[in-house]
């Protein structure tokens, strides 16, 4: 009697799987499993009728069908993976781009000014022999705030609307960079002096209105050597300005001020106006702070593992938008970050044309 029921059961395994293999979409292969697996399933009502075989039935019987069960959920799966495996390819298939085919419209995308201003810096300081260098836009609270002479728990970092994050087991939470000045750091622990970088890229700081965006641009400007003193910094600044603004007419001031990481320490501000909508620099009554600088702090010098006793330097970090702005007439940072095409068409730039000292920047 068992021979007979197993044969009974090879005959049922060979014609479900043949279903199965034959299933043409998810819905029949659903429907195959609940006619054989499901509460009132083929195979299920098999199984429901081991209570009543006999103990000797039941112990060739029971793995006979488990092992069915077992098979057949196998074959089950696999089917179901290919046939989605096919759908995705159907799909794909169907939405694939013809990159070969001609332009609908003659509407050339722009260069973003962001892109356009960043570009005009690297050609101005390579050509005072600054290199460009990188770091991450997640960073941890030692590089930007701990090495950088930030005294724990001090009100300075509160003062950077920091976005902090959710810290992983066991470590300290890292932090979205709240400036390029963790690229000092970087610098100074993997290169000998003298080091002359500058390191362009995002930075965050909670914060919204017109001039300002929880995400922008900085490029930091870092010089260490060991003679390097505050006259070479202001006319690095001054040629610097000359050269971005095209014209020697711009003025710039420089004031007093306070960053940990630097000592002595000052922000630099471009005298402008407002013309209609739009923002012009080299006269008028108003100040625009572009860039805030200084020397190196010893304490900084000292935990990036140099002597600061043999080398000193400066550093100076500047809002790439906020010189966008000056030198194109924005009047309105948050624009920059907006998706509207008709802002960067107006503003934007011919992406042929690259940013170089000797044919003008712009
Ligand atoms: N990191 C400073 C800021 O974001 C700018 C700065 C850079 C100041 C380097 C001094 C030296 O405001």
């Amino acid at each position: 009697m068992p021979d007979t029921a197993i044969t009974d059961l090879d005959a049922l395994e060979s014609r479900i799987s043949a279903d199965i293999a034959a299933a043409a979409d998810l819905a029949a292969l659903d429907a195959i499993r609940v006619s054989a697996l499901g509460k009132k399933g083929e195979v299920s009502l098999k199984m429901r009728e081991l209570g009543k075989m006999s103990p000797e039935e039941r112990q060739t019987m029971g793995p006979a069908l488990n092992g069915l069960r077992d098979r057949l959920n196998t074959a089950l799966e696999a089917r179901k993976a290919s046939l989605e495996d096919d759908a995705l390819n159907l799909a794909l298939a169907r939405e694939t781009v013809d990159v070969t085919r001609p332009a609908a419209h003659r509407r050339p995308g722009k260069l973003h000014p962001v892109s356009q201003v960043m570009e005009e810096l690297a050609v101005i300081f390579a050509d005072m022999g600054f290199k460009v260098a990188e770091g991450p836009d997640v960073e941890d609270d030692f590089h930007n705030f701990t090495a950088l002479n930030f005294p724990p728990d001090h009100p300075a970092r509160d003062t950077h609307d920091t976005f902090f994050m959710e810290a992983a087991d066991g470590d300290t939470p890292k932090v979205l960079r709240t400036h390029t000045s963790p690229v000092q750091i970087r610098t100074m622990m993997s290169e000998q002096p003298p080091i002359r970088i500058i390191a362009p890229g995002r930075v965050y700081r909670c914060d919204w209105d017109q001039t300002h965006t929880p995400m922008f641009h900085q490029v930091e400007g870092l010089v260490i050597d060991k003679e390097t003193h505050m006259g070479h910094l202001k006319g690095c600044l001054e040629q610097f300005v000359a050269a971005f603004f095209e014209t020697s007419d711009v003025e710039a001031r420089f004031r007093p001020h306070h960053f940990p990481f630097t000592e002595p320490s000052a922000e630099m501000d471009v005298r402008y106006e407002r013309v209609g909508d739009a923002v012009k620099v080299g006269s008028g009554d108003k100040w625009m702070e572009i860039l805030g600088c200084g020397m190196v702090h010893p304490n900084v010098i000292e935990a990036c593992g140099l002597d600061p006793e043999e080398y000193q330097g400066f550093a100076f970090g500047m809002g790439v938008d906020r010189l966008a702005m000056l030198k194109y007439g924005m009047s309105d940072l948050r624009p920059f970050f907006e998706p509207d095409t008709r802002w960067s068409a107006h503003y934007g730039f011919s992406p042929l044309l690259q940013a170089n000292l000797a044919t003008g920047l712009s």
